[in-house]
């Protein structure tokens, strides 16, 4: 099954930044990531085994800390618009290593490309001067793997376990 690990905003997160997301889609046309779909993706596997995902997820010992959502920009190479921190904040940079290592033991190697914390709102964007964001609180207190469901719909996402920091 196709599954990556992912940090999910609370409500009120997902719902500001869904907000202003609707607000920039007017200036930048394209495909608003629906509010339930909000998420900073950690790790994508797709193709991969669940059980040794969780077996990694379980060995990650990282602490909880808030993800300060202070910019949003647009990606020209791939159209999409994000928001996300300005520089990745160090505990979620803990997370991600820690998380790379113990996927490293279970035999998944991840892209090498940096980690760079994103969260898409909008694909298909043309380029456009974005509104400001709201000030956004998103504390971050677990971390989830999800499984991607393709249809002809599009992706639905289903969380298969929940890890605390
Ligand atoms: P994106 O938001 O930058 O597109 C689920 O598909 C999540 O995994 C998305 O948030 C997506 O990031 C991310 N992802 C990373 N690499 C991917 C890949 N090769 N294919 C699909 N999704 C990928």
């Amino acid at each position: 099954m196709r599954i990556f690990f992912a940090i999910w905003p609370s409500a009120a997160a997902a719902s500001a930044l869904a907000q202003w997301a609707r607000a920039a889609q007017r200036l930048t046309g394209g495909t608003l990531t629906a509010e339930e779909k909000i998420h900073l993706t950690l790790a994508f596997l797709g193709e991969a085994d669940h059980t040794r995902a969780i077996a990694a997820g379980r060995c990650v010992q990282a602490g909880p800390h808030a993800l300060p959502v202070e910019e949003a920009r647009y990606w020209r190479d791939n159209h999409i618009v994000w928001a996300g921190p300005r520089d990745t904040p160090p505990p979620l940079a803990e997370l991600f290593k820690r998380l790379e290592l113990a996927l490293f033991k279970e035999n998944f190697i991840l892209e090498r490309r940096p980690f760079t914390a994103h969260v898409t709102l909008i694909r298909k964007a043309r380029a456009a001067e974005l509104p400001p964001l709201p000030a956004i609180d998103w504390p971050v207190r677990e971390f989830l793997l999800v499984r991607s469901k393709l249809s002809s719909t599009g992706s639905a996402y289903e969380p298969l376990e929940r890890f605390a920091l």
